[in-house]
Parts: structure tokens; C-alpha cells; sequence
């Protein structure tokens, strides 16, 4: 652990922080895309990796329960190196039925003191299509990850609300091959009126319109939700989830509640890390007293105890996006170690 920590600390973070948030990301992305395709670089990576903690869930294998949240890999371009890096799953996108730029820049910015980030990047990424060539490409390829590989698909920003739900099938239909599961995103601050498919009858109508077209071996089916929606919209959430037959829950998404936020340092977008923590703790809690459904755990994992509270609190799963900004990948194996 030590050794991993300790060269991100020193080296890895400070380098990738002399950039601005979104050139470091791609820089970080370019860097593991590469190591993807380099044996010698992946034996590095590796060589760091933490031992296993195997689960069972969803029929699905996971070498341990610590997963890389949407966002990171929108485009999945670096599957073998997430794999190589120590997570026991992968979850790429949000990917969207048409590509699209997303918001203007700048649209990261870190808040360090906070151990937070505020994103408003808007669904950047290849599209559905492109996407899909490029897992055929990596699956007839030797290395498709053996870890489970989740697919998250989300609303074109073009697309009307109304017709949000053929958008949705349009991804579904080229990606589920590709995918162990699919997350519908439905909870996004950055894509106008895309929070509106939480209503129960929206929501219904796209998890009823996907599982018919499931077909002959259907995947586990997620859905991703807000930290900003009330008791009641929980409660509601949770009954169309059931009825549908969904398979899990990811809780949550960013939050749009900045009030922890200095107004000196806030930005409009989505907010995540160390101040989501805590909603997003009761949101896993609250799932798992009131419903079956298994929840994946993500919001404000920095550390072991963060890691180990979402999962007293009932999650069966975790995901990391902002531990990883600050934190490195050792911090995979810190919260192992801790298990
Ligand atoms: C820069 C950035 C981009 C993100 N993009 C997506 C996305 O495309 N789809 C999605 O479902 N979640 C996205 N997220 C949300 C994360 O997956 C995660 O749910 C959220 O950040 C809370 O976890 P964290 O506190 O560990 O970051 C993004 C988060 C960040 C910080």
C-alpha cells in the first residue's frame, strides 16, 4: 500500500495537478489507454494490485466489491488497465445515443481543501456507435477484462425529453452484448430535464419500454439515482424499481445541494466527494431498509472508514470517481486491506 500511496502523493497527484482538471484527466486517460495496449505496462500495474475479496451478485463474479465509478471512462477506452489497477468492476459511459461535446469549458474544477470536485461536463462522449465498434474491437481482442464490465447509458442532450425513452433503447440495443449490466442514468444534473425521468411515471414507462427489449438472456438492469430527490420521490423511485423487476440501485449520483460550498468557490454542476459523503450514506441506508433491491454504493469514498460506512450501511457494492482524483489507486487496496 505504502508504495502505491505514497508515489501517487508525491509524484502522480502533484504532476496531474499542475494541469487544469479536465487536461489532467485526459492526460491520465491517454496514459492508461496506452498501458492498455503495452504487456510491459500492465505487468506494472499489476504488480500493485490488492488481494481478493470475491462477491457474488446479479449472477455476476466480482474479484472484489470495489468498483470504478461512470464518468472516469466515458468512452471505454481503458478497460485492461482498470482491471490491471486492482478494481473488481468497471463501469463505463455515460454513454449517449448520439455523440455530443458536452458544456462549455471549463467544466471540472477541483476543490481541494474539500476533498470535492464540481463537474458540469454534460454528457461528453463518442456516442453509442462509435462506442460499440471500439468494445467489438477490444472483445475479439485477448484482452476483455475479467472482471464485470457495467455499461451506463444516459439521454442524448438533442433528444426531447419525450422521446427520451427511444434514445435510451437505441444505446441499450448496440451496447448490451458488450455489458454484464446496464445502469440507466436517469439522475445527471448537467443534462437539462434528465432528473424528470425519476417521476414514477416516466421512470416506468422507460424500465417497462427496456425490459421488453431484454431479449433471450437479459442483463442485470440498474438504475442510478440522485441524491436530491425528496423521501416521497425515494419511496415512489423505489416501488417502479420493484415493480419492474430491476436489479439494483446506484446510490448516488452528484448532488446539487452546495450549501457546504464557500460562494467563493462554488460553480455551477454536480457536486461529489467528501461533501456528498454523508447523503449519500443515508440514501444506501434508507434502500436498504426499505427495499430487497442491492445497492451500489457511490459518494464521498476517500478512505477505508468511508468505504467501510457504505457498507454497514447496507451496500453490496461500491464505486469510486473522486477517491481516485485524490487519493490514487492505492486506495483500492487501503480499503481491502481494511475489509
Ligand atoms: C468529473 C465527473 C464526471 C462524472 N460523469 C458521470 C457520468 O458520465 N455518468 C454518471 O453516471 N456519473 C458520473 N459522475 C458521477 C460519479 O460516477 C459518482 O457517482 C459521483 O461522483 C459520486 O461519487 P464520488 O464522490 O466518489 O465522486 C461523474 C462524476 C465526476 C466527478
Amino acid at each position: 500500500m505504502k508504495r502505491t500511496r505514497g508515489t501517487y502523493d508525491r509524484l502522480v497527484r502533484p504532476l496531474l495537478f499542475s494541469f487544469n482538471a479536465e487536461t489532467a484527466h485526459h492526460l491520465a486517460i491517454e496514459l492508461l489507454q496506452k498501458a492498455s495496449h503495452f504487456e510491459p505496462a500492465m505487468r506494472l500495474l499489476k504488480s500493485f494490485q490488492p488481494s481478493s475479496k470475491p462477491k457474488t451478485l446479479f449472477g455476476l463474479n466480482f474479484p472484489n466489491p470495489i468498483g470504478l465509478a461512470a464518468g472516469l471512462d466515458k468512452n471505454g477506452v481503458a478497460l485492461p488497465a482498470w482491471e490491471a489497477l486492482g478494481f473488481g468492476f468497471i463501469e463505463i459511459g455515460t454513454v449517449t445515443a448520439k455523440a455530443q461535446p458536452g458544456n462549455p469549458k471549463p467544466r471540472i474544477f477541483r476543490l481541494p481543501e474539500q476533498q470535492a470536485l464540481i463537474n458540469r461536463l454534460g454528457f461528453n462522449n463518442d456516442g453509442a456507435d462509435a462506442i460499440a465498434k471500439r468494445l467489438a474491437a477490444l472483445r475479439v481482442s485477448a484482452r476483455w477484462p475479467s472482471v464485470p464490465v457495467g455499461i451506463n447509458i444516459g439521454k442524448s442532450r438533442a433528444t426531447p425529453l419525450e422521446q427520451a425513452t427511444d434514445d435510451y433503447l437505441y444505446s441499450f440495443r448496440l451496447l448490451r452484448d458488450f455489458a454484464d449490466y446496464i445502469t440507466l442514468n436517469i439522475s445527471s444534473p448537467n443534462t437539462p430535464g434528465l432528473r424528470e425521468l425519476q417521476e414514477p411515471e416516466k421512470l416506468s414507462e422507460l424500465l417497462h419500454t427496456i425490459g421488453k427489449q431484454a431479449g433471450p438472456a437479459p442483463k442485470p438492469l440498474i438504475v442510478k439515482i440522485s441524491p436530491d430527490v425528496s423521501d416521497a420521490e425515494l419511496k415512489a423511485i423505489l416501488a417502479v424499481c420493484e415493480e419492474n423487476g430491476v436489479s439494483g440501485i446506484i446510490a448516488t449520483n452528484t448532488t446539487l445541494d452546495h450549501s457546504s460550498i464557500a460562494p467563493q468557490l462554488d460553480q455551477a454542476g454536480g457536486l461529489s466527494g467528501a461533501p456528498l459523503r454523508n447523503k449519500s450514506t443515508a440514501f444506501v441506508r434508507e434502500i436498504a431498509a426499505r427495499s430487497t433491491i442491492p445497492v451500489i454504493a457511490s459518494g464521498g469514498i476517500l478512505d477505508a472508514e468511508s468505504a467501510h460506512e457504505k457498507f454497514q450501511a447496507g451496500a453490496q457494492l461500491i464505486q469510486l470517481y473522486t477517491g481516485l482524483v485524490y487519493r490514487g489507486p492505492g486506495l483500492i487496496r487501503e480499503i481491502i486491506e481494511a475489509m
